[in-house]
């Protein structure tokens, strides 16, 4: 069974997939750690952001890879764990550029695909209900207003021990949305058969909950 859950930067939606997959005992994939990946890669090696050929040639050369650890799920790029570093601004604020990249995209779709092939999984990002996995058995959308999403961003980077204040958070959360929604390549667009999910307000056990009865009632 493949679950797909698509939705705007910081809905929730990896939170929310971990624990479906979780509860379900289903694999978990998180599409959005493959591009920020990929940035990694880029900035590591001095690349620029737009230079698609140097990337595609950075992306043959080195190995992206899931680990299962007690503590969750852990991004490895070759034997190094880039968990954290994948989560910093700088990646961020960037990873829409690589992700716009037409041949990035063909790579990492084809990389999910098989990930996906003939398994129980949850997968979340922008193009899974859409490109990726357009025959999975549910598609959630899951949206939340600018204003919840950027105070939800707000917390986990005070909990990180960063400190950007809420009004630069929502432009950014903002221009993320409009990079992901208007690239000419697999925007950010709600399938025609996906169910929309609002999260701005509801805690993550409500959605949990909520996604739950939705992939139940479509078994
Ligand atoms: O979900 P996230 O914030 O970790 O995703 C990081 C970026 O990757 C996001 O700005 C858009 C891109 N992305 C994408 O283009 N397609 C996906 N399936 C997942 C993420």
């Amino acid at each position: 069974m493949q679950i797909a859950i698509d939705g705007p930067a910081s809905a929730g939606k990896s939170t929310i997939a971990k624990l479906i997959a979780k509860k379900l005992n289903f694999v978990y994939c998180d599409t959005g750690a493959m591009y920020r990946s990929v940035t990694l890669l880029a900035k590591n090696h001095n690349v620029d952001y737009g230079d698609s050929s140097s990337i595609l040639k950075l992306m043959n050369s080195h190995r992206i890879s899931f680990v299962n650890k007690e503590d969750g799920q852990h991004v490895m790029l070759d034997d190094e764990d880039i968990s954290d570093e994948i989560r910093t601004e700088e990646i961020t604020n960037n990873v829409s550029q690589v992700s716009a990249i037409k041949k990035v995209r063909e790579e990492l779709v084809e990389m999910q695909r098989n990930m996906a092939n003939n398994i129980n999984i949850v997968m979340d990002g922008r193009d899974i209900g859409t490109t990726v996995l357009p025959d999975a058995d549910v598609k959630i959308f899951l949206i939340a207003s600018v204003l919840v999403r950027a105070k939800r961003r707000y917390k986990e980077n005070i909990e990180r021990g960063i400190n950007t204040p809420l009004e630069k958070l929502k432009e950014e959360i903002a221009a993320r949305d409009y990079k992901d929604s208007h690239r000419e390549i697999s925007p950010l667009v709600k399938a025609n058969d996906a169910i929309e999910v609002d999260s701005s307000n509801m805690n993550i056990e409500q959605v949990v909950d909520k996604i739950t009865k939705i992939i139940n009632e479509n078994k």
